[in-house]
């Protein structure tokens, strides 16, 4: 076995393995600190220094990151943070988990990636790891990685440092599958690569490790993970909208097709879809295959109906206000979470700012409250929302819209003092007097 690789997986092995995480956010923070904790010397990088600071001081602001592990880890010098690229010339692994948005035009803006790398390959040394973790489209690893890496560190992929893709699949607020349990799929430029990212990967994870073939395998099935959730959303969605005009209740349809044991998984409708992954991860391959002649139709029809849907939660909200001769214009709204999902204070490309916004357009006065959640920023503006519920403030609206289905609510209670619910996600399922809720 070639020295370099050797002496690579012995420093893994014996824990002397310096690591770096690039990019502390949803990803990054609860990477660093398994590594942290499972023995490794860490050092997280990031431009914002609201973070490096915060995780100086062993303060947490990652909901799936336990307070007190950061807090030991950082207090046992296991962790540290900092702004300065000059440091990553310390590490043997280095994995990148920055963010993979999309443009105003819904294509890949890759330009963290690229920045990240052009900072790592200044300092990049012979017998250091680099592993994308970031969602991107498959060829990102070898196209664009590796020539950064290669050129400005004058090293050799392979023969001086080694370079992988390792998906990330952090679900937040996830009670059963952390970063820490979750099986993990590691491609790796060459198979040392694969067989040294692995390595580094089991020693410190729970959950199975499965080794491609190569980066853009991984790199696809990962999107292919994220593809299918979106696709099956869109469905639902679709499914919902008919199921409306026919009277039948979805959620009592999808409750009955989940007694099949086999063949089917359940997906939701909603009023759109949210979140850094689910919204965006697909189009990074329509944009690729198009290098390919290749137009993807699936993602584009389950984009159209998904993108289509806090229009439609304001249509079914006109409907509703028109029974009690209410114009959209000038109803009093009270919109029940903004979160993308339950139980977490992540508000990227959430449904519910564009169901606000349609609502706002309309002339409609709405007031939010999300128990995570007290302020966001949506296009440039501020939006402060309630900092507490009380009964004559949801007694005064004309229609409250549940638009994220938390559990730390009291429902019966807001039932009892609501006028009209619109529940676009079934948050009230078990509430038992239903007079005055109306389901998506
Ligand atoms: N959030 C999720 O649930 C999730 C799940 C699986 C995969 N992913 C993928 O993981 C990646 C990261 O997502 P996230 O949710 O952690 O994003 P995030 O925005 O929470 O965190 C990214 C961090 O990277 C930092 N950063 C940006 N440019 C940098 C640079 N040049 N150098 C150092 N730091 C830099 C940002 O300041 C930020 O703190 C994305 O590709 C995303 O698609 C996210």
């Amino acid at each position: 076995m070639n020295e370099m690789k050797q002496l690579l997986l012995d420093r893994i092995e014996n824990k002397t393995a310096v690591v770096a995480v690039i990019g502390l956010g949803y990803v990054g923070l609860p990477l660093a600190v398994e590594k942290a904790k499972a023995g490794y010397r860490t050092i997280g990088f990031d431009v914002q220094k609201e973070k490096v600071d915060m995780v100086n001081k062993g303060k947490n602001y990652i909901g799936d990151v336990v307070d007190r592990d950061l807090e030991e880890i950082v207090k046992a010098g296991m962790l540290s943070a900092t702004s300065d690229f000059s440091i990553v010339s310390g590490a043997d692994f280095i994995a990148i988990c920055v963010p993979t948005p999309l443009d105003d035009y819904k294509q890949p803006d890759i330009s963290y990636v690229e920045n990240s790398t052009v900072e790592i390959s200044k300092y990049l040394q012979p017998g250091t790891i680099v592993v994308l973790e970031s969602t991107t489209y498959p060829g990102t690893t070898e196209e664009l990685l590796l020539p950064i890496l290669e050129e400005g560190s004058g090293l050799k992929c392979g023969v001086d440092f080694y370079l992988a893709f390792s998906p990330e699949r952090v679900d937040p607020g996830n009670l059963l599958y952390k970063t820490k349990n979750t099986p993990k799929v590691v491609g790796g430029v060459g198979k040392d690569a694969t067989e040294i990212a692995a390595a580094m990967y089991r020693s410190v994870l729970e959950g199975e490790i499965f080794e491609a073939s190569s980066p853009r395998v991984a790199e696809m099935e990962k999107i292919l993970e994220n593809t299918y959730r979106n696709i099956n959303i869109g469905l639902a969605n679709e499914m919902a909208i008919i199921c409306n005009k026919m009277g039948i209740d979805i959620w009592e349809v999808i409750e009955a097709a989940k007694t099949k044991p086999y063949g089917f998984q359940a997906f939701y409708p909603g009023p759109g879809l949210g979140g850094h992954c689910i919204p965006l991860d697909p189009y990074y391959l329509s944009w690729k295959a198009r290098e390919y002649d290749y137009h993807t139709q699936l993602i584009e029809t389950s984009g159209i109906i998904n993108d289509a849907m806090p229009g439609y939660v304001i249509e079914r909200c006109s409907h509703i206000l028109n029974r009690f001769k209410k114009p959209l214009n000038g109803s009093k709204i009270l919109i029940l979470g903004v979160a993308y999902k339950q139980d977490i204070d992540d508000y990227r490309e959430s449904p519910a700012l564009k169901v606000i916004e349609n609502f706002n357009s309309f002339g409609a006065e709405v007031e939010f409250f999300d128990p995570f959640i007290r302020e966001y920023r949506y296009k440039g503006e501020v939006f402060i929302g309630l900092s507490a519920l009380s009964a004559e403030i949801i007694h005064e609206k004309d229609l409250v819209v549940v638009t994220t289905a938390h559990t730390n609510v009291d429902y019966e209670w807001i039932q009892k003092n609501s006028k009209y619910i619109f529940d676009t996600k079934n948050a009230m399922k078990n509430v038992i007097v239903r007079d005055n809720i109306e389901k998506l």
